[in-house]
């Protein structure tokens, strides 16, 4: 795959792992969290990496890495921080994508699949969505719908959903990449 992505991160980085995984070319690997645990996956696979806990700067560094390594499509994998509206706008539209643990518009931001243990929901999911101002609020790419068991735990459950986002997350990137490729 010749088209470029890059990941930002905040922790274990099992997401990017499977994107590399799968063979997608990852430009770069930046995250708020100089101890991430997904910046020493990076480092492992020699993929340049760059730490910040300001987020400003952070955000201005992403900018100027972007451009430096031409990327196409930033992916948010686990990143827990709020992107700032100037970050945002400086980018193309449908330049970003997330992934969710839930089927997005339930259960925005933290602690996703607690809250839906805590709904008592029957079901939940995973979203994959573009990025915009808002919290988990960009227009939907892909839903992957799991039924909640009964025995179910947060771990269970978190277990669960992950082996879906490794698969889909991959997946539909490799997806927009090709698209993107086309058009
Ligand atoms: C994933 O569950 C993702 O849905 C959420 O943050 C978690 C990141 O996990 N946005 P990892 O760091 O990729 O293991």
């Amino acid at each position: 795959m010749c088209y470029n992505i890059a990941v930002l991160l905040s922790g274990n980085g099992s997401n990017l792992k499977a994107i590399i995984d799968k063979g997608i070319k990852v430009s770069f690997v930046a995250s708020n969290n100089p101890k991430a645990l997904g910046l020493k996956i990076a480092k492992n696979e020699n993929i340049p990496i760059y730490s910040c806990n300001n987020i400003s700067d952070l955000e201005e560094e992403v900018l100027k890495l972007i451009i430096k390594y031409d990327v196409k499509l930033l992916v948010l994998a686990g990143y827990m921080k709020l992107l700032s509206k100037y970050f945002v706008k400086s980018l193309p539209l449908k330049f970003i994508v997330n992934i969710h643990p839930s089927l997005l518009p339930k259960y925005k931001g933290m602690n996703a699949i607690k809250q839906a243990l805590e709904d008592c929901a029957q079901y939940t999911g995973v979203t994959i969505h573009y990025v915009d101002e808002g919290m988990d609020s960009g227009s939907i790419i892909k839903q992957e719908i799991i039924k909640i068991n009964e025995i179910d735990t947060l771990e269970t459950l978190k277990h669960r959903l992950q082996l879906i986002e490794h698969r889909l997350y991959s997946d539909t990137i490799k997806s927009i990449l090709i698209r993107n490729l086309q058009n």
